[in-house]
């Protein structure tokens, strides 16, 4: 069965560990580490294209485990051994990979991995634009791989609004949810809809409502395809005040999702006051055993917030958003 290692952003590893077993049940995973994946997979490795959150992923040559790895040591274990290249046609470079950063190694270094890789495939040597990349990366947990990079996400920030979220983020705030066929979801800062389209897109409620104080978002949200073609009463859409939510009878949430202001970009006064009003409003909503799913780059006042108003924290994890230190969190009384 070969090989494959994925990346995706920081802090999801048990969210991803979750999803990719729910996916393939036959996958079996060898190394979780923050934000990469190393598995045995034996179907098409196309499918592993398709999921959003991976951002590279690598058909594996070699990994290695222990303490003061290097790259002479990893080159000598790849080319002491026979390997097989997946993509094996085209042009290639080696990269040499630490701790996330590309780094500079000996020529000869390079030049023993590269004769190696044109001894032993059919791959031409292309150093300056190749159709593949072949790596030698070196991980902090002492972990260290040579793998072929078989995918590559190019980073859609061009496409999105001013502070939408990324739509794999938006996904995996929704697995961390855990969303069940029976839940009735709020989203009451919707922005441009990136919650609510995951949600829509590949997720099992009984009703959504969505809804954000600006007009211009929400006529963008219903106007996503997902949204608008969804079944006649599964989404409520429109303007609203999250503060207040008059529309939305007390009790009948069983779970709210969502990524309110963080007060950084947009004036919402006093944090602490705003997330204080907000908690309130979602304590009448909330149904019994209801969830609050909410991601926050101002942790401590969203922690103290939500201490004040009576929520505990269930599970929480550590994320960039956008380059910034994000909290996710699951909150119930
Ligand atoms: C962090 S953004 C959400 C971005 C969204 N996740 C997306 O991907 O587009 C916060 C949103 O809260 C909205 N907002 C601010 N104050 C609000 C309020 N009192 N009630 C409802 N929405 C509000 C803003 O208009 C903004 O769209």
């Amino acid at each position: 069965m070969a090989e494959f290692i994925s990346s995706f952003i920081t802090g999801f590893q048990d969210v991803v560990q979750e999803d990719l077993a729910a996916r393939f049940p036959k996958i079996k995973i060898l190394n979780l580490m923050d934000g990469l994946i190393h598995y045995r997979f034996d179907g098409d490795s196309r499918e592993l294209e398709k999921i959003i959150y991976f951002n590279n992923t690598f058909f594996v040559l070699k990994t290695m485990k222990g303490k003061g790895l290097n790259f002479p040591s990893l080159v000598g274990a790849v080319t002491s051994s026979k390997n097989y290249f997946l993509v094996n046609k085209g042009s290639f470079r080696i990269r040499f990979v630490q701790e996330n950063q590309f780094a500079k190694v000996d020529k000869s270094l390079s030049r023993r991995a590269e004769d190696y890789v044109l001894a032993n495939s059919k791959l031409k040597l292309d150093r300056l634009s190749p159709t593949n990349e072949i790596w030698f990366s070196i991980r902090r947990e002492g972990f260290a791989f040579c793998g072929e990079l078989i995918s590559k996400r190019e980073f859609t920030e061009k496409n999105l609004n001013k502070g939408e979220l990324r739509p794999e983020i938006a996904y995996f705030i929704c697995c961390f949810a855990d969303i069940n066929p029976e839940d009735t979801i709020l989203e009451p800062f919707c922005g441009y809809g990136s919650i609510p389209t995951q949600l829509a897109k590949k997720f099992r409620f009984k009703k959504l409502f969505v809804s954000d104080i600006e007009k211009e978002r929400v006529e963008i949200t219903k106007a996503r395809k997902q949204i608008s073609a969804a079944p006649e009463g599964l989404i409520d859409c429109r303007v609203a005040d999250a503060l207040n939510l008059s529309h939305i009878e007390d009790k009948s949430i069983s779970l709210v999702i969502t990524d309110p202001p963080w007060g950084f970009y947009e004036d919402i006064g006093d944090i602490n006051d705003f997330y204080s009003k907000m908690l309130k409003s979602f304590d009448r909503i909330l149904a019994d055993q209801g969830r609050l799913v909410i991601l926050s780059a101002r942790k401590e006042e969203l922690e103290a917030s939500a201490a004040a108003a009576g929520f505990k924290i269930k599970k929480s994890l550590h994320t960039l958003v956008n380059g910034k230190k994000a909290g996710l969190y699951l909150l119930s009384q």
